[in-house]
């Protein structure tokens, strides 16, 4: 929620798009500065099984079902910022979020946190980790114990990390907890029930703090609660980020909600990055097709201009992460696809100055695929850095 830093990895000038020679590339980095969390050609498969002897002979799946929910997914986090996920349900931000902080298992890749790679570390040793990279659930019911009260909940994070003291110094750091998120100390032996939803949000978000984290997964933390509460939380949010130095990354199919809160947003579509840039940016000038649709749908405040404004309408629904469309994956819905495009995967390319794109169509040089001439593909023609994705 602060400025955000661009990331990137870098080919040599020239390669043609989807060139693999020096594998998956490194990070470039932002100016000056080094990410807190790096994550490497990050993929999470769930294997549903099937394809069996056994499936065959009771009528089951006849190949091997697996969910690609993750696929290959780079992106460096800088401290401080505030990175935006969106996509349309199903597109894999859960997953991903979850893999960053290991409660989900990657099947591959890997997520490094402060330059180490938290995939190598054992359960005891990511324990200890675990302490600096939290998360803030949607439903801030469930996620809480109903059985346990707000002095409980709180304080668990404290004992598991050995953070909180004893006795009364425990109880006051609760309380101490309680008053940053704005909840009276008065409530300490209250149980969830007893809350609006509003308030249970900051329990779940005074329970992300209690381990004093320096990365906070945030995964649709106001999708639950009433509008008029959700500026509130995203409010506190930006406090807290101010305040202690968090960087988020920040989980929502609510792009105004995205717009509001992110220094960068990134674009998930079927377990792959197609976009990635400057949350002002891409809101003004999405580049590929998916974004582009999506960033249409956002009504904009000036009645002027919403009334001007042209909507891009998907047709069909996002095809099934277990066999995703070869390819670029948005090739099934795409106004501007070819032929080509359904033998390419189209790799995260900067299209222009840190703002990157994953689309064959496109390139630095003709970055607007409304202008590229019929049946063209500039993208294949690729030049300067890519992403490995
Ligand atoms: N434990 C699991 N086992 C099997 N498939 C799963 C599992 N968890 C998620 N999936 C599948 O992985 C894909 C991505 O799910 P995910 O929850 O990450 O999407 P999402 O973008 O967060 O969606 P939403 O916006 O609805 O929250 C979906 O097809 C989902 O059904
Ligand atoms: S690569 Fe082809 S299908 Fe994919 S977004 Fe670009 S034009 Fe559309
Ligand atoms: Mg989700």
């Amino acid at each position: 929620m602060t400025g955000g830093m661009p990331m990137g990895a870098r080919l040599t000038g020239g390669q043609p798009v989807g060139s693999r020679s020096q594998g998956p590339q490194p990070p470039a980095g932002g100016p000056g500065r080094e990410p807190l969390i790096s994550i490497r050609e990050l993929k999470v498969h769930f294997d549903l099984g099937g394809g069996g002897v056994w499936d065959k002979l009771v009528g089951g799946s006849a190949v091997r079902r697996v969910v690609k929910a993750v696929d290959g997914v780079s992106i460096d986090i800088y401290p401080g910022e505030t990175l935006g996920l969106v996509g349309e349900s199903g597109c894999g931000k859960s997953t991903l979020g979850r893999a960053l902080l290991r409660l989900t298992e990657p099947t591959g890749g890997q997520v490094l946190f402060r330059g180490r790679d938290l995939s190598q570390l054992s359960k005891g040793e990511m324990r200890g980790q675990r302490r600096h990279l939290q998360m803030i659930f949607q439903d801030p019911y469930a996620s809480l114990n109903p059985r346990m009260t707000v002095a409980q909940i709180i304080g668990e994070p404290l004992d598991t990390f050995g953070l909180g003291g004893r006795g009364r110094e425990r109880e006051g750091r609760v309380q101490e907890l309680m008053k940053t998120v704005g909840l009276s100390p008065r409530f300490l032996k209250r149980y969830p029930h007893e809350f609006s939803g509003g308030q249970r949000q900051r329990i779940g978000i005074a329970r992300a703090l209690a381990a004093d984290p320096d990365f906070v997964v945030a995964d649709e933390p106001i999708s639950a609660l009433d509008v008029s509460i959700q500026a509130q939380i995203m409010n506190l949010m930006e406090r807290l980020q101010r305040e202690r130095d968090l960087t988020y990354l920040f989980i929502s199919h609510d792009l105004r909600a995205i717009r509001h809160v992110s220094d960068r947003v990134a674009v998930m579509y079927l377990g792959k990055l197609v976009e990635l840039s400057d949350a002002k940016v891409i809101y003004r000038d999405p580049l590929m097709p998916y974004t582009k649709a999506l960033i249409s749908a956002v009504p904009v405040p000036d009645p002027a201009v919403e009334a001007t404004r042209q909507r891009i309408v998907l047709q069909g629904d996002v095809p099934s992460p277990i066999n995703p469309p070869s390819g670029c994956r948005f090739h099934t819905r795409c106004p501007w696809a070819i032929e080509t495009c359904k033998e390419v995967v189209p790799p995260l390319a900067e299209i222009k100055p840190n703002h990157f794109a994953a689309c064959i169509r496109i390139s630095p040089e003709e970055p607007d695929i409304e202008k590229v001439a019929p049946g063209d593909a500039p993208g294949l023609r690729g030049t300067g850095r890519v992403i490995a994705q």
